[in-house]
């Protein structure tokens, strides 16, 4: 049995990450500034705070605290919040490692569009960091998750759209779909990395258990805006003849992170691959055939 602390583990990825591990019969501990049951261990990164009763016995990190990216318009204050959120909590959790005699290795959640847009080639993990925004903050998120590598190994998983129906984009996206709303955001063209929740839980557990460094795309594949649209209409069996969304019309109501939704980008899971981890879901369709299943 191997003890876990996972902070923002309260979150969408952190549910799903910590059954799956307790089901492997492992011990798992939440990190939450807000605490509610058992297993939930408080801090407060921003007031240095921690609770440090049971840190002494942790082997693992897992590492997903972070504001959320797509709650509300990146303004300047905001986007301060969302570095500060990861960066300064990651080294809150470095200065605590002392308390943490067992800790044997880290591994954090990063962001998958850290390598600007628009390019025809899949991004691999040795390209450049793009210039803008969310590239920025990728940057600095990773250069903090690697001052654990004095201690234990790291790694680090470039996450790419969650698809879950508990959470996240897609919930947000199969209400609109759900109202016979769906439609193609801006041209409809641009690509979007995926990843199925449960291939993003077992790719977690592999790196884990394969003492695995570095980083790591965690993307499915990709698809084109129109193709994530038409399919989800038609496994949720509702009309797609909405018409497209204009680009300015995100951009007026979403502003800066309208990029995430109407800017394309390709990615390359083949480092992960080429080490033996299996993605179970091959295609969207079938990502998203089991999320529709699973709802009716
Ligand atoms: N879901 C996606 O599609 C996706 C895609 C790419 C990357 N990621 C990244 O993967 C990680 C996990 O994603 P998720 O979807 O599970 O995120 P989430 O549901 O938003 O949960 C993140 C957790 O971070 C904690 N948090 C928020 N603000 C914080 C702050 N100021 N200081 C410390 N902790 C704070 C919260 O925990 P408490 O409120 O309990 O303290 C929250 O439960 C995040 O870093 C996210 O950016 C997610």
């Amino acid at each position: 049995m191997t003890t876990f602390l996972i902070s923002g583990g309260r979150g969408l990825v952190g549910k799903s990450l910590s059954q799956m591990l307790r089901r492997q019969g492992h011990k798992v501990y939440k990190l939450t500034r807000y605490p509610k049951r058992k297993g939930h261990i408080q801090w407060n990164p921003e007031k240095q705070f921690i609770d440090d009763k049971y840190l002494h016995e942790v082997d693992v990190i897992i590492n997903l605290a972070g504001a959320n990216i797509g709650e509300r318009k990146w303004s300047d204050k905001r986007k301060i919040e969302l570095i500060n959120s990861r960066v300064n909590s990651i080294n809150f959790l470095r200065s605590s490692v002392a308390k943490m005699p067992n800790l044997n290795y880290y591994i954090s959640a990063s962001g998958i569009n850290c390598y600007g847009y628009n390019m025809h080639t899949e991004k691999l993990e040795s390209d450049d960091y793009g210039d803008d925004f969310l590239s920025k903050l990728v940057q600095e998120w990773e250069h903090a998750s690697n001052s654990f590598q004095d201690v234990c190994p790291v790694a680090i998983l470039r996450i790419a759209m969650v698809v879950d129906k508990k959470g996240g984009a897609l919930q947000k996206i199969m209400k609109t779909v759900r109202l016979g709303l769906g439609s193609p955001l801006g041209s409809g063209q641009q690509y979007l990395p995926w990843i199925h929740i449960k291939d993003l839980c077992r790719m977690f557990v592999y790196c884990i258990e394969h003492k695995k460094e570095g980083v790591y795309n965690a993307a499915n594949g990709y698809v084109s805006n129109k193709e994530f649209m038409r399919t989800l209409s038609k496994k949720m069996k509702r009309p797609f003849f909405f018409p497209a969304i204009p680009r300015s019309i995100l951009s007026l109501f979403l502003g800066e992170m309208s990029t995430m939704l109407t800017e394309s980008l390709k990615v390359s899971n083949e480092k992960i691959k080429n080490t033996g981890f299996e993605f179970f879901h091959l295609n969207f369709d079938s990502a998203i055939a089991e999320i529709v299943q699973k709802e009716s």
